[in-house]
């Protein structure tokens, strides 16, 4: 067997972790970060230092197990660091690295595309192991990163892994292919942090009555996470071990969003503050139903998650009640369901955590059996108590992380994803009903409350009706009213400010239309260069260009905004040109509408 290690000493530095335990961020021993394929260190966009592979024991015949390669194009988006430079494995190959003992993330990045070494990433199928555990196995990063949603030309695999001192990481590519790495990050993560339980340190197993128990064997990939109603929160902005909080608006769930800026988390010795950053806390997704919040009732707040089948979860459910009127306990009651099962009958965020802005995080086990097929959704339900006589008919929702459990096997690789099937049309999936009015209509409430005696400030609850895909953060309307209120129920003090359709591009059929961000439409078309300037017309120039990488030829419509063709216009025309295209009349690729441009892609046909 040939099988080539590739021992990189790093020297342990112990941080001691500072005090305090509640508010501190977590500090990790250990911290690897590996540009594979480069030479020197390099800092990436968000001013991490990544360091080339410390080559102290490489074998002989490492040349013909491994070499490195740059990759041929950038798309834009793509960070230069780790992406634009790769190992490529020919066979079999093993890093090793020296950690503390416990359950360490590994980050695994790809960026999938063509290298200058004439290898191609959509031809590439692997096996990674890390110490007798599958984590992927005939994986194509291509067809990963093409089914990602929001999406994306990268990607990152994280992996929670036990280790005792050395952790062996194996890339094995698949008979006729060769297997490839950019990035590989290691992170240290506070004792068993994801398998010790919630903040009550217990996972409930749902669908029976006991806890669940993860052994200190067991592997987990984070499937999901996400920042609930909230801003995708990076890397160097989480609580110290770097884990990316996913804004939730491409996925499709029910709720409105309630975002109080500025108010405080009192992290506790139970939730301590590297359990997940403010900005998790700080935001939420609630039921709504402001004019009539008895209908709640009929309903659920639901969440739809896409997962593998014939596996073990790992769900934890982060709450905080931030809004000021919910101060005390019984107020805010309700029940969790998990894959249609219940999971907590009686959940009350303030009598649980110890008070109003205290967070909490829940933990439960589910297993996704195949009934739903192999890419099923898992179902979170959240509905209202009403036999406790909570005052309010209301849930809540801040964020949720979902982590997958090797099996019984040491495995935790599914099958690649279908990017021809887009997710939405998952056949189980049940929407939840529809709230009344038209979720395409920006509907902008704003709350105004002279807070309590304490807090003395105002706060300003900016509650939006979003459509998947389509919120930008500066797309939030802030209206404000110094008026105090006297109401002690909480629907009242809601005022609907504003319910036009301000930007009807909300509803554009983003599943038949690719949108573009304007620095891909510069790099295609030169940034508007006169040269490719292929046609004038009515309404603006259209101008020859090139898209992903190289590859597509397309023809790039810029409209004047001068002309008298306005926004409006660009929608309509946007929406029935998509339409069109999806009875195969007419060859509308995308379209970009960043920095007030109006730009249409079409395919590009050479006589016409
Ligand atoms: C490579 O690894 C695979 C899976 O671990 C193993 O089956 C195979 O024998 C190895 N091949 C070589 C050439 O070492
Ligand atoms: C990792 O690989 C090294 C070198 O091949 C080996 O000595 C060690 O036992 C391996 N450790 C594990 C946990 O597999
Ligand atoms: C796992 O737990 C068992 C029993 O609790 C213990 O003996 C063993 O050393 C632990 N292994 C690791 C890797 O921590
Ligand atoms: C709790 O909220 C109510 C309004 O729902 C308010 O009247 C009361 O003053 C608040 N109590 C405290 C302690 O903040
Ligand atoms: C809420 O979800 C649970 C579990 O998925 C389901 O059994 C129940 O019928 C739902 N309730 C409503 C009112 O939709
Ligand atoms: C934070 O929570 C703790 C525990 O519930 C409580 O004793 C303390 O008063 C709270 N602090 C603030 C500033 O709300
Ligand atoms: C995960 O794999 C390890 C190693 O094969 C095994 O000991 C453990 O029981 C597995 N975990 C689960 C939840 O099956
Ligand atoms: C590997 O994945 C590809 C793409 O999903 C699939 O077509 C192929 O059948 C898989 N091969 C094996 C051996 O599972």
């Amino acid at each position: 067997m040939i099988c080539h290690a590739l021992l990189l000493f790093f020297i342990l530095v112990s941080v001691t972790v500072v005090g305090e335990g509640a508010t501190v961020a977590f500090v990790p021993t250990d911290v690897f970060l590996i540009n594979c394929g480069d030479n020197s260190a390099t800092n990436d966009q968000n001013g991490r230092t990544w360091t080339p592979e410390e080559v102290k024991a490489l074998p002989s015949n490492s040349d013909f197990a491994s070499f490195t390669s740059d990759a041929l194009y950038q798309d834009s988006g793509i960070a230069q660091v780790p992406y634009m430079k790769a190992r490529i494995f020919r066979s079999n190959f093993t890093y090793s690295f020296l950690v503390s003992p416990g359950w360490k993330f590994l980050r695994l990045y790809f960026y999938p595309t063509r290298y200058g070494s004439g290898f191609d990433a959509a031809s590439s199928f692997f096996l990674v192991n890390v110490n007798g555990i599958t984590l992927l196995r005939n994986f194509s990063a291509d067809l990963t990163a093409k089914a990602s949603l929001p999406e994306s030309k990268s990607l990152i695999k994280e992996f929670i892994v036990p280790v005792h001192q050395t952790l062996n990481l194996t890339f094995t590519p698949s008979r006729d292919s060769f297997a490839f790495v950019n990035g590989i990050e290691i992170v240290s993560m506070p004792d068993r942090f994801y398998s010790k339980g919630g903040f009550d340190e217990m996972i409930t197993n749902v669908g029976s009555n006991g806890e669940f128990v993860i052994e200190n064997s067991t592997a987990l990939e984070t499937v999901h996470r996400l920042n609930v109603g909230g801003r995708t929160v990076n890397d160097v902005d989480d609580s110290g071990m770097f884990r990316r909080w996913l804004s939730d608006d491409d996925l499709d769930n029910s709720g409105i969003i309630v975002n109080i800026p500025g108010v405080k988390i009192n992290y506790t010795e139970k939730t301590p503050g590297y359990v997940a950053p403010e900005d998790v806390y700080a935001t939420s997704r609630q039921m709504g139903n402001l004019q009539d919040p008895k209908l709640n009732l009929n309903f659920n707040l639901t969440f739809f998650l896409t997962v593998d089948a014939g596996f073990n979860y790992l769900v934890r459910l982060h709450f905080c009640e931030t809004i000021p009127q919910v101060n005390n306990t019984n107020q805010r009651v309700f029940s969790i369901f998990v894959g249609y099962q219940m999971a907590n009958r009686y959940v009350d965020v303030i009598l649980m955590s110890g008070g109003p802005r205290n967070p909490m995080y829940l933990d439960f086990n589910v297993y996704v059996g195949f009934e739903n097929g192999l890419r099923p959704d898992l179902r979170l339900d959240f509905h209202p108590m009403m036999d406790d006589g909570a005052s309010y008919y209301e849930t809540l929702l801040n964020g949720v992380e979902i982590l997958k459990l090797n099996d019984s096997q040491g495995n935790l690789a599914g099958p690649n994803p279908n990017p021809q099937l887009p997710t939405d049309s998952t056949p189980n999936r049940v929407r939840p009903p529809k709230k009344k009015g038209n979720k395409s209509h920006l509907l902008t409430i704003s709350l105004a409350v002279v807070g309590s005696a304490i807090v003395l400030a105002m706060f300003v609850v900016v509650i939006v009706f979003v459509m998947k895909r389509k919120k930008k953060r500066n797309d939030f309307s802030v209206h404000t009213t110094s008026k105090p209120s006297t109401n002690s129920s909480w629907g009242p003090l809601l005022h609907v400010t504003g319910s036009t359709n301000t930007r009807s591009a909300t509803s554009l059929p983003s599943d038949l239309c690719r949108r573009f961000s304007i620095s891909e439409i510069k790099s295609a078309t030169n940034d508007f260069e006169e040269k490719l300037i292929v046609g004038v017309g009515g309404f603006g120039s259209v101008y020859k260009g090139r898209i992903d990488g190289g590859a597509t030829i397309v023809a790039v419509k810029r409209l004047e905004i001068t002309s008298n063709q306005g926004a409006k216009e660009f929608e309509t025309e946007l929406e029935m040109l998509s339409k069109l295209r999806h009875v195969h009349l007419v060859s509308l690729i995308g379209y970009c509408d960043d920095d007030n441009e109006m730009v249409l892609v079409y395919e590009y046909m050479p006589h016409g």
